[in-house]
């Protein structure tokens, strides 16, 4: 394991979602701040929120490689740096070293580059702090696909091994159902006890497809915790091992039927 913590910023909590291309910049603000007074080594990824999620909506684009409108693809991506660059830019304002990153950089010939993934530790060893964001990416033969934050997430927990793992969200964690919400404090593998429809614009897969990618990190053996990133001192809690409001999906052990 090393010892790097991997957060998802969620795009509902950098964005505004049902404002086309708004970020919430108070939040953005907070968190970076947060992250700049933990000062443990971090690794970043963050989704599209109203900024991606709306331009691929649009263009009717989602996470299977397609020959999708070139003027599409283009604006996903503008849309996606320009977010990258808002919270580099607060990153950086909050005196940390933040380093923007597109996940085109980790494909090849449509695989996966493992030596880019592994580069990122020495990224985080000189106290940089690389920001990785879902993207329009492409796979092979003009086909491109959204790879999204979640899934990215991942990849970078399977290839890094982080000793801790937050994915943020704009609730206070995984409920048991939406009519009451009453919090799951503790997530199991495998799950019976949720049910959930997400009624979101999300063309990635909005909370079932977090919870699959955070059981498939707890099947790692790494504990996965699902925050409010609203409230960015639930969030710093988290990052300094202190107990706070949210879900956790705790490791799966190999023997214990993951
Ligand atoms: C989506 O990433 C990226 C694009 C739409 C290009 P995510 O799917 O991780 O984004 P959020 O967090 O759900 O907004």
């Amino acid at each position: 394991m090393t010892q790097i913590s991997l957060i998802k910023l969620g795009g509902s909590v950098i964005t505004v979602k049902d404002r086309a291309l708004t970020p919430n910049i108070k939040s953005i603000e907070e968190l970076s701040r947060v992250f700049a007074k933990c000062g443990d080594p971090l690794i970043v990824i963050h989704g599209g929120g109203s900024f991606g999620h709306y331009w691929s909506v649009k263009y009717d684009m989602h996470t299977k490689p397609e020959l999708y409108d070139p003027r599409g693809i283009s604006v996903v991506h503008e849309s996606m740096v320009a977010l990258n660059q808002i919270i580099v830019k607060s990153m950086s304002d909050a005196g940390l070293a933040p380093y923007g990153i597109s996940p085109i950089s980790f494909f090849e010939d449509g695989k996966v580059n493992v030596t880019k993934f592994n580069e990122l530790v020495e990224f985080t060893r000189r106290g940089i702090v690389p920001v990785i964001f879902g993207d329009m990416v492409h796979i092979r033969e003009g086909r491109f696909s959204i790879v999204s934050g979640d899934s990215l997430m991942t990849r970078v927990a399977t290839h890094l091994m982080p000793s801790r793992v937050i994915f943020t969200v704009n609730v206070d964690g995984i409920y048991k159902d939406m009519k009451n919400k009453k919090l799951v404090k503790v997530l199991n593998f495998p799950t019976s006890d949720i049910s959930f429809k997400d009624s979101s614009i999300d063309v990635t897969g909005g909370m079932g497809r977090k919870i699959s990618e955070a059981f498939e990190i707890a099947r790692l053996g790494i504990d996965v915790n699902i925050v409010n990133g609203l409230d960015a001192e639930r969030v710093f809690d988290i990052l300094r091992g202190v107990e706070a409001k949210g879900t956790l999906i705790p490791a799966i052990s190999n023997k214990g039927g993951g």
